[in-house]
């Protein structure tokens, strides 16, 4: 028996780096899964290979009807809507804030804050719904960051959204607390995905560069693995993991210990 085994959950970004190896680690430990990204093909070809019951549904997060629509597909096709990784997001032009281009600056809060605000308004619901029902709520886990836990140089708006994130997870994790919801984010500080080689591009300098400045302040001295971080989601998502919520846990090579 699997630790998801039977359980329905919705992956948000899942074509992206975390998000992909999510929905691959939740679908071997048994889970059924609905799955969304921007780009429709690709997101047909990830859940092509899952090897597990999918449903998918492509679509811009920072639409608050997309997340409507994903929580109406989990309960159409599997019946209830067990987890939720709200987990899409974009990084931000590596520049000082007088340099962020004010439009720019709104999309990131729509993707990486409204996204997640959206996600939870429409996820919560059906939770609530379940629990009454069946006593099984549900268990959402928000993918935040190091930069949503201090301030982040260069990186200010989206730090904003990812402090923003946290903010509305322990809120949420208070206000359901008592209707068997549990909502926790995961805050890892760099890893070795796409958003990573954006950041590099971003920056203007090249990849050795680059790297050794995100990794300046990490204590362990380099960037995390896709899999260090998805370990952390999967536990934050675990139903095992029964009496944690409101946590925003540090995946970060050491650096809240400073
Ligand atoms: N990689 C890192 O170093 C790092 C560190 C801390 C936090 N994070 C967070 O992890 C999450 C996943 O990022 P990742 O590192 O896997 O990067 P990624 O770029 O590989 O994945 C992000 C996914 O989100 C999707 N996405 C972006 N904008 C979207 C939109 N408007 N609507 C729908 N989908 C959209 C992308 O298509 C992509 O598949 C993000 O929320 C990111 O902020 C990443």
């Amino acid at each position: 028996m699997g630790m998801f085994d039977g359980l329905t959950a919705l992956v948000t970004g899942a074509t992206g780096g975390f998000g992909r190896r999510t929905a691959e680690r939740l679908a071997a430990a048994g889970a059924r899964l609905v799955l969304s990204d921007i780009d429709r093909e690709s997101l047909e070809a990830v859940a092509a290979g899952l090897g597990t019951e999918t449903a998918t549904l492509a679509g811009d997060i920072a639409d608050e009807a997309l997340s409507e629509r994903l929580v109406a597909l989990a309960v159409k096709r599997f019946g209830r809507l067990d987890i939720a990784i709200n987990n899409a997001g974009v990084a931000q032009s590596f520049v000082k804030l007088a340099q962020v281009p004010s439009d720019e600056a709104r999309r990131i809060i729509d993707i990486d804050l409204m996204g997640v605000f959206f996600a939870m308004k429409h996820q919560i619901p059906a939770m609530e719904k379940q629990s009454r029902a069946s006593g099984k709520g549900g268990a959402i886990v928000n993918v935040a960051s190091v930069a949503g836990t201090g301030g982040a140089a260069r990186l200010s708006v989206y730090a904003a959204a990812k402090h923003g994130v946290i903010g509305l997870t322990r809120s949420a994790a208070l206000e359901y607390a008592g209707r068997g919801i549990r909502v926790n984010a995961v805050c890892p500080s760099y890893a070795r995905t796409a958003m990573v080689g954006d950041f590099v591009k971003l920056a203007g300098t090249n990849e050795v560069e680059a790297l050794a400045e995100l990794t300046r302040g990490v204590p362990m001295k380099r960037v995390a693995e896709i899999d260090e971080v998805v370990e952390v989601i999967l536990f934050a998502a675990s139903p095992k993991n029964s009496f944690m919520t409101g946590h925003a846990l540090a995946v970060d090579g050491g650096i809240a210990a400073l």
